[in-house]
C-alpha cells in the first residue's frame, strides 16, 4: 500500500502542497474506518482520534515565542504559541468530526462553519450557512472536511474563507482523491493540504475508491 501510495503521488508528480500523513498508528486507524462493518461509535471515536494525529502534522510549524516562568527548580523562558489564537472551520456537516478531536488539542481555537449543498440543476454548490471568526485576515485558518473528492466544496469553502479574509489558509482531511487534489491545486494553490491517505480515484457517483463510504453517514449513523 505503501508503495501504492508512492507511486500514484510520483504519476500525478505529487504537488508540493500535499502531505500524506504515513504514521504507522494514523495508517492502522485509518484501516480500521474504512471496514464496512465498523459501527458507528467506533468510527466516531477513531475519527477523533486520526484528527488529532493530523492536527498535529498540520500544526507542526507553528511560531513559537517564549514566556518566562518558573518550574519548581528554576526559572526558564519556555516555548508558547505565539500569534492570534487559530480558527477551525468546520465544512459540514461531515467536517464536525475532524473538529471534535481537533479541538480537544487546540481547545482556545476560534471555530467556524461553512454550510454548502449541491444545486442539482447546476451541480455547483450552494452556501447555505457561513459563520466564521472574526478577523480572520491574521489568523491561521484550518479547513476541514473528511473527504476531498471532487473538490468542489472545498474549493467553494475556501473561495468563502478568502472573500471573509483569510489568507493563511490549510485544509486538512483524512481521505483525498487525485480529482480533489489537483482540483484544489488549481484554484488554492497556496493552500496546504494535509491528509491520511490518498486513494486511488472516485467512482461515477463520486465516491473515493477505495474510500470508506459516506463520511457523514458513516459517522451519524444516517443512511
Ligand atoms: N464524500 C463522502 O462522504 N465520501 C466519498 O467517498 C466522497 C465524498
Amino acid at each position: 500500500m505503501a508503495q501504492d501510495i508512492a507511486e500514484r503521488c510520483e504519476e500525478m508528480s505529487k504537488p508540493e502542497n500535499l502531505t500524506i500523513v504515513e504514521h504507522p498508528l494514523v495508517q492502522h486507524k485509518l484501516t480500521l474506518m474504512r471496514d464496512k462493518n465498523a459501527p458507528t461509535a467506533l468510527f466516531r471515536q477513531l475519527l477523533r482520534e486520526i484528527s488529532q494525529l493530523l492536527a498535529y502534522e498540520i500544526t507542526r510549524d507553528l511560531p513559537v515565542t517564549h514566556r518566562r516562568i518558573d518550574t519548581p527548580v528554576t526559572r526558564m523562558d519556555a516555548p508558547v504559541i505565539d500569534g492570534r489564537k487559530l480558527a477551525l472551520v468546520s465544512i459540514l456537516r461531515a467536517g464536525n468530526g475532524l473538529l471534535d478531536g481537533m479541538l480537544e488539542l487546540i481547545p482556545s481555537a476560534r471555530v467556524g462553519f461553512v454550510g454548502l449543498y449541491r444545486d442539482e440543476k447546476t451541480l455547483r454548490p450552494v452556501q447555505y450557512y457561513f459563520k466564521v471568526p472574526t478577523e480572520l485576515r491574521s489568523r491561521l485558518t484550518i479547513a476541514v472536511d473528511p473527504m476531498l473528492a471532487t473538490g468542489n466544496s472545498s474549493v467553494a469553502a475556501i473561495d468563502l474563507l478568502k472573500e471573509a479574509g483569510a489568507r493563511d489558509i490549510r485544509f486538512l482531511c483524512l481521505l483525498a482523491a487525485p480529482e480533489g487534489v489537483a482540483r484544489m491545486r488549481e484554484a488554492h494553490p497556496d493552500v496546504p493540504i494535509v491528509t491520511a491517505a490518498l486513494d486511488e480515484r472516485l467512482n461515477e457517483k463520486g465516491y473515493i475508491v477505495p474510500g470508506l463510504g459516506d463520511a457523514g453517514d458513516r459517522m451519524f449513523g444516517t443512511k
